[in-house]
């Protein structure tokens, strides 16, 4: 943590780690983290807090379960819907809401979002190991 001007850029050329939250500051009780990913994520929601997007370089996917639910007995097949966010795009992911995140050619982005909120969220399927589990780590 700096109170220095960050350029993003800088702060990215410091990590290769994929799915691997750096923070770069925090905003009152938010930390500002930035990330590098490519391939998929796996399907989370965090329960208690909206989680704020925004794509630094590349696309971003994040598929999400919004949707109604097709009426059987376990709700399976809830209504999935993928969003594609290009370069310089924003997305909120509301609290509570089921997504996977996941970029077939890879992109940075940044991620703004309570301090203490884990990137896998609150409850999620087996992580496997490509994927981090962390509050965030810190740059450098
Ligand atoms: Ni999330």
């Amino acid at each position: 943590m700096t109170n220095e001007p960050l350029l993003l850029q800088t702060a990215l050329a410091t990590f290769a780690d994929l799915w691997s939250p750096r923070i770069v500051t925090r905003v009152n009780d938010y930390d500002v983290r930035i990330a590098k990913v490519a391939g998929e994520h796996i399907w989370h929601a965090h329960e208690n807090t909206d989680e704020f997007f925004l794509v630094l370089e590349g696309e971003l996917d994040i598929a999400l379960r919004d949707g109604e639910a097709d009426g059987g007995p376990t709700g399976a097949g809830r209504g999935e819907r993928v969003v594609t966010l290009p370069q310089g795009a924003v997305f909120v992911v509301p609290r509570g809401v089921e997504h996977r995140p996941a970029s077939a050619a890879g992109a940075s982005i940044l991620l703004f979002e309570p301090t203490g909120t884990p990137s896998v969220g609150d409850r999620h399927e087996p992580v496997p190991d490509h994927i981090d589990v962390t509050i965030g780590r810190a740059l450098g």
